[in-house]
């Protein structure tokens, strides 16, 4: 569950942002198609991950999707003939450095990973066990998982004629929400270092990109049936539809996110973190 929703923009300062705002690419940069590769989604078995691989396959792309649950994962190839999984654990470290030596043999042709695995919880940051699993869990997931796989796919990735990574960060990362500090950090910290991936790339044929949905209406926190939150096929058809028409895009973000994505940009940082947090007081799942 997130905010910076259709039902929180009254909350939000209007993003005055014009298009000269954003990240954009170099010019002579590759413009990642969006038909004809090979791409692996991880949390590709629901929510963002999944929309994004039904709409990648239908677009005549080879999706492979992966994720912990195989049952999801086995319905969601059979409903999509042609699309492939591979079971991984992005927590575990050693089972990442399997699972690419695993994609680097079966397919071979992989030119565009996306990060999209993730988790969202509640921590009471007064009332907290020792172990800090929680916090722990969120950071081995949402921050060590992609900057692992990212290692050990880049070599594929840069055999290829030309490839992208797209990291999954959030609204979130630019005006965090209080009641999910470690979830918030971590994306924050994806955004930094999609930074620096790109500009470390910046003279290869890798292009990066980051994808910062707003809140949208899945199961990561309870959210999947929240009014406030942007239902998950306008989201995803509003992403495909950047991608297509807007190739000098780095950050993808939709209408919807724009409130949060530039909060500091307005000059309204404050009163958007304090509308928000008002407005988000209460999530305890
Ligand atoms: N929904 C929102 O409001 C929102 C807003 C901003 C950003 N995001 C980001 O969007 C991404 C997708 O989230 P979502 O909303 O689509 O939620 P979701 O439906 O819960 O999807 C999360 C996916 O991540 C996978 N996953 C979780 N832990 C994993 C692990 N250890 N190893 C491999 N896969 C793992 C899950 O699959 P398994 O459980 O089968 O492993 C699941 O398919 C996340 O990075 C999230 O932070 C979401």
């Amino acid at each position: 569950m997130e905010d910076g929703g259709e039902g929180l923009r009254f909350r939000l300062a209007p993003a005055k942002v014009t298009i000269a705002s954003y990240p954009r690419k170099q010019e002579w940069k590759v413009t990642m198609k969006t038909t004809g590769n090979t791409i692996l989604i991880t949390g590709g078995g629901s929510g963002i991950g999944r929309g994004l691989a039904e709409a990648f396959h239908a677009l005549g792309n080879h999706v492979i999707i992966a994720g912990r649950r195989k049952q999801v994962l086995d319905a969601i190839t059979a409903a999509n003939p042609g699309m492939t999984s591979l079971a991984l654990d992005i927590e575990n470290r050693v089972n990442i450095r399997s699972f690419a030596g695993q994609m680097a043999t079966r397919y071979p042709a992989l030119n565009v990973l996306i990060n999209n695995a993730g988790i969202m919880r509640v921590e009471k940051l007064q009332a907290q066990p020792d172990d800090l699993a929680d916090a722990e869990s969120i950071v081995a997931t949402n921050l060590l998982g992609p900057i692992r796989l990212t290692a050990a796919l880049l070599p594929l990735l840069q055999k290829q004629p030309r490839s992208a990574i797209m990291n999954v960060s959030s609204g979130l990362a630019f005006v965090p929400i209080a009641p999910t500090p470690t979830y918030c950090a971590t994306k924050a910290a994806i955004h930094s270092y999609t930074q620096s991936l790109r500009y470390q790339l910046r003279a290869s044929t890798t292009e990066v990109l980051e994808l910062i949905p707003p809140y949208v209406a899945t199961n990561l926190l309870n959210g999947a049936s929240d009014p406030r939150a942007m239902p998950l096929d306008k989201y995803i058809a509003e992403v495909m539809d950047i991608l297509k028409t807007q190739p000098a895009a780095v950050e993808i973000c939709v209408e919807n996110v724009k409130g949060l994505r530039f909060a500091a940009e307005s000059g309204h940082y404050d009163s958007v973190f304090r509308g928000l947090n008002e407005a988000m007081a209460n999530v305890s799942h």
